[in-house]
């Protein structure tokens, strides 16, 4: 427990897990790590827990509150949400420019804003005296959904704002913030991933992840999932009184909005013209789907005199990036078996080029995926590639389809070892239940054991794990240890070098971390997120192994499908097997005690805390010494580097005096820390 009145400590916690948001979402400066945020968080709920008449509903644990809605109360806007007119390529950004100069004559000086067009999903927050009221999706423009208690859990969106004391302007009284809710490209990808593991319905792009997951009936599950928000603009404002767009972005930043980072204002049209051309390059280097580049007149009063056209506004446009979809006929369709035993279909194409890339194979999902889309073989299928996404079948192409398609079925049996397949109750997934043996999924299970992620072996890749399977040196992971210099005796290609090589390249990963190991196992959910996690928590192999489905549960960020898989991977009697091989072989089992530290700043240190610190429990200070890589100890002895002490410190700050030992406070610490 804490030595502050819980009141002052839950206001503390509030305040630091507020400006832990703030930093990571807005000023993209994260300053607590994942394991440092949950810590607080678990305290404040703890202590909110035992004293409810202390939470306040702008806390950080009231994002989600309440029961699941029926549907979502129609919200119609006090002032329409605006659409953009496309200019698709250059000259009809020309086009819109020369329009402006028409409309307002040559002489007005002109300044514009560029931003991002992120694609996702506009909405529009409400704010009442710096509190979000009211949160609500654009719909048709005039009228949306009220969607509030789900925008309440998106962190990225404070529910209180900050006095913008950076700026010369008050805080608004009444604002309403619009912006755009999205999905970035690598939270889109894991999540599909998660869903598809689950057996649930993927989701076709970001943007449709991001609405799908906002327009969720249980806010619960909006909170799970990873959307993000920027503010680009305001409708109705009371208390202060905004000129402009750029002005605007400053002013909503301030507030602690997130506003994207890559806005900028250009006084001459040539440079947003070339910031369009500098950034369609640069497009799939972004974290985000971007369809293009938005551009405004800056200032409000030209605004309102070049007005609006319907629902477009004549003060600003979308510059669109070229569509990354094509139109090509499926030539076949082909399985792959995964580590797990999960059978991908995968589309064979006859090549077309799609923004660049000439595209031959393309993702199917599952075999749910292509029936429900009566996807043939023969069909014109709709490709779309989405960044570095792996290119997928949107769907076929009725019109065009003739007489000679063919409707697909699924195999019956695995294609490498003719193991009849299951379906997992409830998945979309077939798999190839002979996990100790198909051959398929053994070198898919070496592939990824020896990857960078996992245990690094350098030289092996794809072929050797071929050619050790089929040749019968290896039935497991495990076996890799096993082979010797006679293993590769007279084998093409093998020569000694490369075969010292190889032997010291597999020798030296026993000392890969256990986390590591544990990614090599290739656990379905468990990836190196979730390994780090766990490994803090459990120590051990042993530890993790003995872990019943509620011990797991029971750690932030492992749900009952994660749980259940681990267990199930530990109980087969095949895995058994494999880690006591591992075991035997040498491998590390245990964490190192500063395995997961954040610096190593305090490497090499011994610690001993005695007393009460202003700001932080012993747990804590124990926490954040041993994450910069010191050491704890319970006694102060000559081997002790520095004594903590606080207020009511006893015999131990006495011993320190007496050996002469450092003695810091909070503050000497986190000196220490950041040195
Ligand atoms: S301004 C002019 N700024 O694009 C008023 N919109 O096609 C229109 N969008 O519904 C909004 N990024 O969902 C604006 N930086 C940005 C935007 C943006 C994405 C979306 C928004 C809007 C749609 C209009």
């Amino acid at each position: 427990m804490t030595h502050l009145e819980p009141a002052q400590r839950i206001h503390e916690l509030s305040a630091a897990l507020r400006v832990a948001d703030y930093h990571y979402y807005v000023l993209d400066d994260p300053q607590l790590s994942d394991a440092e945020y949950d810590a607080l968080m678990r305290e404040l709920r703890g202590l909110e827990a035992q004293h409810p008449e202390l939470i306040n509903p702008v806390s950080p644990t009231q994002r989600v509150a309440g029961v699941a809605a029926a549907q979502f109360a129609k919200v119609t806007h006090p002032q329409p949400m605006l659409s953009l007119a496309n200019a698709m390529d250059e000259a009809e950004l020309h086009e819109w420019h020369a329009r402006v100069l028409r409309l307002l004559g040559p002489d007005v000086p002109l300044s514009f804003v560029v931003e991002p067009k992120i694609d996702g999903l506009a909405i529009a927050l409400r704010y009442e005296e710096g509190h979000l009221v009211q949160g609500a999706t654009r719909g048709d423009g005039t009228v949306g959904e009220d969607v509030t208690a789900n925008l309440r859990t998106v962190r990225a969106i404070p529910l209180s704002l900050r006095v913008p004391t950076e700026l010369a302007l008050p805080l608004a009284t009444q604002i309403e913030v619009r912006g755009e809710i999205y999905m970035g490209r690598d939270d889109f990808a894991a999540l599909n991933q998660r869903l598809e593991a689950a057996g649930e319905k993927c989701f076709a792009n970001a943007r449709n992840a991001a609405a799908g997951s906002l327009r969720q009936k249980d806010a619960a599950v909006t909170a799970e999932r990873p959307l993000r928000f920027f503010a680009y603009a305001v409708g109705p404002v009371q208390g202060v009184n905004l000129t402009g767009q750029w002005q605007t972005l400053h002013y909503l930043r301030a507030l602690g909005l997130p506003v994207n980072r890559d806005a900028q204002h250009f006084d001459r049209f040539a440079a947003v013209v070339a910031f369009c051309h500098e950034w369609m390059a640069r497009r799939e280097q972004l974290p985000f789907e971007a369809d293009g580049i938005v551009v405004k007149v800056d200032d409000f009063a030209l605004q309102r005199e070049l007005g609006v056209v319907q629902r477009d506004p004549r003060w600003a446009v979308a510059f669109k990036f070229p569509a990354r979809e094509a139109v090509t006929r499926l030539a076949a369709i082909t399985v792959n078996l995964g580590r797990t035993g999960v059978l991908t279909p995968n589309a064979e194409l006859e090549p077309v080029v799609i923004g660049g890339v000439t595209v031959r194979n393309a993702s199917l999902h599952n075999a749910d995926y292509i029936s429900e889309r009566d996807i043939r073989i023969g069909d014109f299928v709709t490709v779309k590639r989405a960044g570095d996404v792996i290119p997928y079948v949107v769907g076929p192409v009725l019109h065009l389809r003739d007489a000679s398609v063919q409707v697909w079925h699924f195999p019956s049996h695995c294609p490498a070892c003719g193991t009849a397949l299951e379906r997992v109750e409830g998945e979309a997934a077939w798999r190839c239940p002979n996990f100790g043996i198909c051959p398929a999924q053994l070198v898919r299970k070496v592939e990824h054991f020896v990857s960078r992620g996992a245990m690094d072996i350098a030289g092996i890749g794809e072929r050797q794990a071929e050619q050790f399977v089929s040749a019968g040196w290896i039935s497991d992971v495990a076996d890799l240890y096993a082979l010797n210099a006679e293993s590769f005796a007279g084998v093409e290609g093998y020569g000694p070098k490369r075969i010292a090589n190889l032997l010291q390249a597999i020798e030296a990963s026993k000392q890969r971390s256990v986390e590591r190991l544990l990614v090599g196992l290739g656990i379905r959910f468990v990836g190196s997120v979730a390994a780090r996690d766990l490994v803090r928590h459990f120590g051990t192999l042993d530890a993790l192994m003995a872990a019943s489905e509620s011990d797991l549960v029971a750690l932030e960020g492992v749900g009952p499908v994660v749980a259940a898989s681990i267990v199930t991977f530990f109980q087969r009697e095949e895995s058994r097997q494999l880690l006591a091989k591992l075991r035997a072989a040498g491998l590390r089992w245990e964490r190192e005690a500063n395995e997961d530290a954040l610096s190593t700043s305090l490497a090499g240190k011994t610690f001993v805390l005695t007393g009460t610190l202003p700001s932080m429990t012993r747990e804590q200070a124990g926490a954040l010494i041993t994450a910069h890589g010191g050491k704890l100890s319970e006694s102060v002895s000559k081997k002790t580097s520095y004594v903590v002490a606080g207020s009511s410190a006893g015999s131990k700050l006495t011993k320190a005096t007496q050996l002469g030992i450092p003695v810091l406070d909070e503050a000497g610490l986190r000196a220490l820390i950041a040195a």
